[in-house]
């Protein structure tokens, strides 16, 4: 079987990760989230997560190379062999081109390129209320997706925690840098019949929806 992948694309705190998880668990393939292998790096403090900090509190992207060869090593891991959810990368025309590169040689494919949007206003509010999972990067929000219990995970119980790069001047600087360097990949897949546009302002169950409609085109 042809390993598949769907890319979601979109800014800062649209909900890329909450939705990867969904697909993740409808679809049976690993959600690959290139700020969250970055975090786990750094938590660990390995020689990629101490590279990648600084680079992330200033909210800028992580060199290329670094981050190509971290989601290839982590695309080749068993887990993925039936393909994954990729939530963050690609993020620069370079970084789609050895996408495109690693598939072709694997003779992978990708089913989408849902592209969910949402105005400067939401992506702020959203973050300012995101709570996240110590142990596996699960997603909450304050407002719109609360735990069941204040300051624990439903999952898997480990404490919830309030990112570093959630800091307004921070955020502000990350959408900016979305901005410029990642929104050249809307014409980037739209030239290759992928690209699919989701109302990102939707609650959560209906972005799920339609996400589900596109990936498995019904
Ligand atoms: P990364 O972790 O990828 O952050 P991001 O893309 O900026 O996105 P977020 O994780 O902030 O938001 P999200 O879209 O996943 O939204 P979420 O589901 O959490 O990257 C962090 C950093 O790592 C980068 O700045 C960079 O330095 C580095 N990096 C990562 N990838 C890289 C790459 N490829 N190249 C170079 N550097 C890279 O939702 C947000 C909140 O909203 C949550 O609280 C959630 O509960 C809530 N919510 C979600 N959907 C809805 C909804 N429909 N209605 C109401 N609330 C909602």
């Amino acid at each position: 079987m042809v390993p598949v992948y769907v890319v979601l694309l979109g800014p800062p705190g649209v909900g890329k990760g909450t939705q990867a998880e969904a697909l993740s668990n409808d679809l049976g393939l690993p959600h690959v989230s290139s700020g969250d292998i970055f975090r786990t790096n750094l938590q660990n403090q390995t020689e990629l997560g101490k590279k990648a900090q600084a680079f992330m509190n200033r909210g800028e992207l992580v060199p290329d190379d670094l981050t190509i060869a971290m989601i290839q090593d982590r695309l080749e891991q068993p887990d993925a062999s039936k393909g994954a959810i990729l939530d963050g990368f690609p993020r620069t025309p370079a970084q789609a081109l050895a996408l495109e590169k690693i598939l072709d040689e694997w003779g992978g494919k990708i089913l989408a390129v849902p592209y969910i949007s949402a105005p400067p206003n939401v992506l702020i509010e959203r973050i300012s209320g995101r709570w996240t999972c110590r142990a596996e990067g699960h997603v909450y929000h304050a407002i719109y997706n609360p735990p069941k219990k204040p300051g624990k995970c439903d999952i898997d119980g480990s404490e919830l925690y309030q990112r570093e790069d959630e800091k307004p001047e921070t955020v502000t600087r990350r959408i900016q840098v979305y901005m410029e360097q990642t929104t050249p990949l809307i014409a980037f897949y739209r030239q290759r019949n992928l690209l699919a546009e989701i109302d990102g302002t939707l609650p959560i169950e209906q972005v799920t929806e339609q996400l589900l409609k596109v990936v498995k085109k019904d």
